[in-house]
């Protein structure tokens, strides 16, 4: 697919680029103050810098979000009409000080970034640490052999849109699961946040993920 990157040369925007060229996905990469960082990506992914972002988004077939959550609205008004497009928020909206969500329980940053681009097809996703995703080469597992790979969850409440970025975290080497409805990253988002608060807050560090196991198939 073509995929354009926003804040493609971030520490999870370089990843996502990396791992989805490795399996065969056009990627561009845009949104950045560094120039060079962007070239540096989009060379290693064999890809393009989106220097005229409107028109990459325009071109692209999934447009995927990975700025910090302050920096959401501005990107994605940067990049012009998205209208029908589908938009993967990897977003976690963060307080700018880590503490906590600046939104959720009855609301999500999910819903914020669909009421921000009407009419585009909002799928909500977070996607594993950076850190674990760099320490694997772009084309291996994430995990080592017989630990399951960190659950992404995805929602939207376009069922096509949502197909299609399951596809691309499991490209991404998660375990994709579809979690329904684009509400449903009320419940999620809050994940990212236990993450970030195991990983930073009671020194687990980042080579963590949480997997969804089933323990029987539904009856
Ligand atoms: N890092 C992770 O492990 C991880 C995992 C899951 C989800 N996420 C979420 O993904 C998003 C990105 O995280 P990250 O760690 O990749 O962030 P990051 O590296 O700090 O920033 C991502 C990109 O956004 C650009 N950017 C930030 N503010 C900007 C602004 N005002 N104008 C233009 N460009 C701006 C940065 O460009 P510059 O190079 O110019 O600063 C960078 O390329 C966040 O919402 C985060 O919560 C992160």
């Amino acid at each position: 697919m073509r995929i354009l990157v926003i804040g493609g040369a971030g520490n999870i925007g370089a990843l996502i680029a990396r791992r989805l060229a490795a399996r065969g996905h056009a990627v561009a990469v845009g949104f950045g103050r560094d120039a060079a960082k962007l070239e540096a990506v989009a060379k290693e992914a064999r890809g393009t810098v989106a220097s005229d972002l409107p028109a990459a988004a325009r071109d692209a077939e999934v447009v995927v979000l990975a700025v910090p959550w302050g920096a959401a609205k501005p990107a994605l008004d940067a990049c012009g009409d998205l209208l029908g497009k589908v938009i993967w928020d990897c977003t976690n909206p963060l307080l700018p000080d880590l503490s906590g969500l600046s939104i959720g329980t009855t609301d999500s940053g999910g819903e914020q970034v669909a009421r921000w681009v009407p009419g585009a097809r909002v799928v909500k996703a977070v996607p594993p640490f950076a850190d674990l995703m760099a320490a694997a080469p772009p084309d291996a597992p994430l995990t080592p052999a017989g630990l399951p790979p960190p659950a992404v969850f995805v929602c939207a409440d376009d069922a096509a849109a949502r197909g299609t970025v399951l596809a691309l975290a499991a490209d991404l080497g998660a375990g994709a699961v579809d979690a329904g409805p684009l509400a449903v990253a009320r419940c999620t988002e809050p994940v990212g946040l236990l993450l970030i608060k195991l990983g930073y807050a009671q020194g687990l560090g980042p080579m963590i993920g949480a997997p969804l196991l089933r323990y029987a198939e539904t009856p």
